[in-house]
């Protein structure tokens, strides 16, 4: 037995330092941008004020490709994909149809989408609950769903699967269908704006061009007040964000189990693969899953280093 000698403590106390930096490690959320669009599409990511860089701005995404990004906590930034980009194989510049930030190169380099552009909006939490939504306020170009993974809390999908393109009311339309402007950039009032009298969510009320882009994607946030409906929580997930989702959009009917499932190993993403069938439990695959990735409470590690220090007492 070994409970309290002191030798033991040490052993103790190593496992316990080993735990709480895994678990200092492990706070943030990775991101894997998939393309299941059946063209190119060239993400954009701009971090908020305050937060870092994720190690890219801009980059090609191919059709079924993918790429993972770790995020540290308190991350917050967006998002989005532009389209219809030609950058000279040259000089690497170059422009998009929908979605440009204006920096004449893949990379965005701090700089914004320019209207019309879906927006995936995060802020991580740190330790706390991350918020998400998918927002069509600044207009639309194309499909993108979010899908939390391994977290805690509501954690839903959440973003527009239909292709609003199609449906655009002609006056917001942009050339032949590529993207769909939002009823403040074309008609630049307060009231579709939310601006002036209108800045409340009192006085800002849906409009019939926010109606539209709202029964085309309900969980989107369609005009500056919209409802608390738009905004989603989760603690502790990994996040993928899909372009042209179509494909699996009975994705964000599934039940909250499936939702748990972890997601593909994808991209730059490392976990761990076999894990003995003894252990082959779902707390025990969340624990070595969190080892690899991240998404793991305080409390699992908690559990775990409790069983091991009873173990250690027995032997
Ligand atoms: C995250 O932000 C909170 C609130 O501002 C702060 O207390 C905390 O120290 C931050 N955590 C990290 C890891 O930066």
């Amino acid at each position: 037995m070994c409970f309290f000698p002191p030798h033991c403590f040490s052993i103790y106390f190593a496992l316990i330092l080993v735990l709480l930096c895994i678990d200092k490690g492990a706070i943030g959320a990775t991101f894997t941008l998939i393309n299941k669009c059946d063209y190119t599409v060239w993400p954009g990511i701009l971090a908020n004020v305050g937060s870092s860089g994720l190690g890219a701005t801009g980059f090609e995404l191919l059709p079924s490709g993918s790429r993972s990004f770790q995020a540290p906590s308190n991350w917050s930034g967006r998002i989005w994909g532009r389209t219809g980009c030609n950058f000279d194989p040259n000089t690497q510049q170059g422009t998009c149809t929908t979605g440009d930030c204006g920096s004449n190169q893949m990379s965005c380099n701090g700089a914004g989408a320019s209207p019309p552009a879906t927006l995936a909006e995060f802020t991580i939490g740190s330790g706390t609950q991350d918020f998400y939504d998918m927002s069509l306020v600044d207009g639309y170009n194309l499909p993108m769903i979010i899908d939390p993974h391994g977290g805690t809390g509501a954690c839903g999908s959440t973003g527009c699967v239909t292709d609003l393109n199609q449906q655009c009311p002609n006056e917001l339309r942009v050339r032949d269908g590529v993207a769909c402007k939002s009823a403040c950039e074309v008609f630049r009032s307060p009231e579709y704006c939310c601006s002036g009298a209108y800045a409340s969510p009192t006085t800002c009320k849906p409009s019939v061009y926010s109606e539209i882009f709202k029964s085309a994607c309900p969980k989107s946030y369609s005009y500056a007040y919209d409802d608390a409906t738009s905004t989603f929580t989760c603690t502790g997930a990994d996040y993928t964000i899909t372009f042209c989702p179509s494909t699996t959009s009975q994705k964000s009917a599934r039940d909250s189990a499936a939702a748990a499932a972890p997601p593909p190993a994808i991209g730059s993403e490392t976990r761990t693969g076999e894990i003995p069938l003894i252990v082959n439990s779902p707390w025990f695959s969340n624990f070595f899953t969190g080892l690899s990735s991240k998404t793991h409470s305080s409390a699992s590690s908690f559990i775990f280093t409790l069983i091991i220090l009873i173990f250690l007492s027995l032997q």
